[in-house]
């Protein structure tokens, strides 16, 4: 590779997905969210990279022409990004509307290829997505592939499990690698043999002082009290009954089940389970992990500043791909097909 290659990025969020393809060595020359402290997070990581703060339905053709024109970049090699999930996952199953518009969403993802023409698009999603339908019944992931053909590109997808790609949590992921080069054949980096799991990576974020992100949570005594009690890699269904929420059921008190990621607290010798935006209990401490610690168990390296409100910052990390991952997918671009 005699030149550093050029990505654009749309649904960028805090710029996961893009600090993975600009560690592996290409050049992010334009990314585009619309939520505010997303853009925010992304400027402030990303000086060099063209931002567009704007709903991605209403970037037009000349938008994406200025911008690049400003950076006088002449050619976009790849096109990166992840389109909202909300109505594909499992946790929303009961009330998923199949005619929510965020599904189109893609649609717009593909109108943006069809004007930048890139070599290489990679899309990412929740695993869900490969067994969603719409409103006629149609799977998403036959409409999304077909929609890559009509736009002239050949596409395949892998769902990931990410600790097997040098992130140390649970998380399954969908994505989807299409091209409009005729002469490769589209392939996925290998998993490792080894998992990553958590003590080492907090460990090493333990050498970093004035850590930003890293505010404590100080809990109520009642949930402290259940804190205490749960044992690494253990969770709510692990607290003595007399600590479990209680309930009045048919005139009598009953005691109420939890799923799996209810008071979790992770193991040092295992991957966390998905970082969402819930508390999840540190494995050595009696206390939540703080925005820090999930950002690391995620891969950002612990100079990379979010911008917001605590809830706004847990929700960008919650909604990221782990860099660790992205950077593992560029790198496998790079090698095979430049
Ligand atoms: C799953 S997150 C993407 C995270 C990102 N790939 C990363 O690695 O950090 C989806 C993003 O799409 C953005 N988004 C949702 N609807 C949008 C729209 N209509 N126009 C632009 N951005 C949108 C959200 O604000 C959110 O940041």
């Amino acid at each position: 590779m005699s030149k550093r290659l050029n990505v654009a990025s749309f649904f960028s969020g805090c710029g996961g997905f893009d600090l993975g393809f600009e560690k592996a060595g290409f050049n992010i020359v334009l990314a585009s969210d619309f939520w505010e402290p997303a853009a925010r997070t992304y400027r402030r990581n990303f000086p060099n990279t063209e931002f567009l703060q704007e709903d991605i339905r209403n970037i037009s053709p000349k938008m994406l022409k200025d911008a690049l024109d400003k950076r006088n970049v002449k050619k976009i090699h790849v096109v990166i990004g992840g389109p909202p999930c909300q109505c594909f996952t499992r946790l929303n199953n009961n009330n998923l509307r199949r005619d929510d518009e965020r599904n189109q969403l893609f649609r717009d993802y593909i109108r943006m290829i069809k004007i930048l023409k890139p070599d290489f698009v990679v899309m990412e999603n929740v695993a869900d997505l490969l067994v969603r339908k719409d409103e006629h019944d149609k799977p998403f992931r036959d409409m999304i592939l077909r929609s890559f053909n009509r736009a002239g590109y050949r596409a395949k997808y892998k769902v990931f499990e990410t600790e097997k790609y040098g992130v140390p949590q649970k998380r399954r992921r969908v994505i989807f690698l299409a091209t409009s080069r005729k002469d490769v054949e589209i392939t996925f980096p290998k998993e490792s043999k080894k998992i990553s799991v958590v003590g080492p990576f907090l460990k090493r974020l333990s050498k970093h002082k004035n850590l930003k992100n890293h505010e404590i949570t100080i809990n109520e005594p009642h949930v402290l009290e259940r804190i205490k009690h749960i044992p690494p890699g253990g969770y709510y269904e692990h607290l003595p009954d007399h600590l479990k929420v209680k309930k009045m059921r048919n005139g009598k008190l009953v005691t109420v089940k939890r799923y799996g990621s209810y008071y979790r607290r992770l193991h040092n010798e295992q991957p966390s389970i998905t970082i969402t935006n819930n508390y999840i209990i540190h494995p050595d401490e009696d206390r939540y992990l703080t925005n820090r610690e999930k950002a690391t168990l995620h891969t950002f390296p612990h100079n990379f500043v979010f911008e917001g409100t605590l809830e706004a910052v847990s929700q960008q990390i919650a909604n990221a791909v782990p860099p660790a991952l992205a950077e593992r997918i560029a790198k496998h671009i790079l090698k095979e097909y430049y």
